[in-house]
């Protein structure tokens, strides 16, 4: 793993894994999402992501984005976040991320998004 190139296996402070596989040189990836949590009582199954790394820049702390195709729910999401390297070389992925649920009528949208906030570290 170079840094900050994203790719590898992450883990979230909720226990949710990702793996996030080869980037091309456009700087799009896709990867494979595990949530560990889920407003549905359907069983959760591993889903599919799709992502753009903007390019770095010299400071090398690049932003990026990826949204996951829930195979179990019929929710939206869009992760927005960045890549920092501590002193020690170990790199985290901050993230805020925003959900739209589907509901049955626009009279629902009050409660269609569901917004928050995402940490993640390379376990491997
Ligand atoms: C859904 O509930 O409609 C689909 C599953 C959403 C899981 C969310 S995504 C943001 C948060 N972080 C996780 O790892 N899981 C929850």
């Amino acid at each position: 793993m170079t840094q900050c190139d994203l790719k590898g296996l992450l883990r979230n402070e909720l226990g949710s894994n990702m793996t996030i596989l080869a980037m091309n040189t456009a700087g799009t990836f896709s990867g494979f999402y595990h949530t560990v949590v889920a407003a549905t009582n359907k069983q959760i199954l591993e889903s599919p992501l799709q992502g753009i790394r903007q390019h770095p820049s010299a400071k090398k702390h690049p932003t990026f984005g990826f949204t996951v195709q829930w195979q179990f729910s019929d929710s939206t999401i869009a992760f927005v976040g960045q890549c920092f390297v501590d002193h020690c070389g170990k790199e985290t992925l901050e993230s805020t991320w925003l959900l739209r649920e589907e509901v049955l009528s626009h009279k629902d949208t009050w409660k269609a998004p569901r917004v928050g906030t995402s940490i993640f570290t390379f376990i491997k």
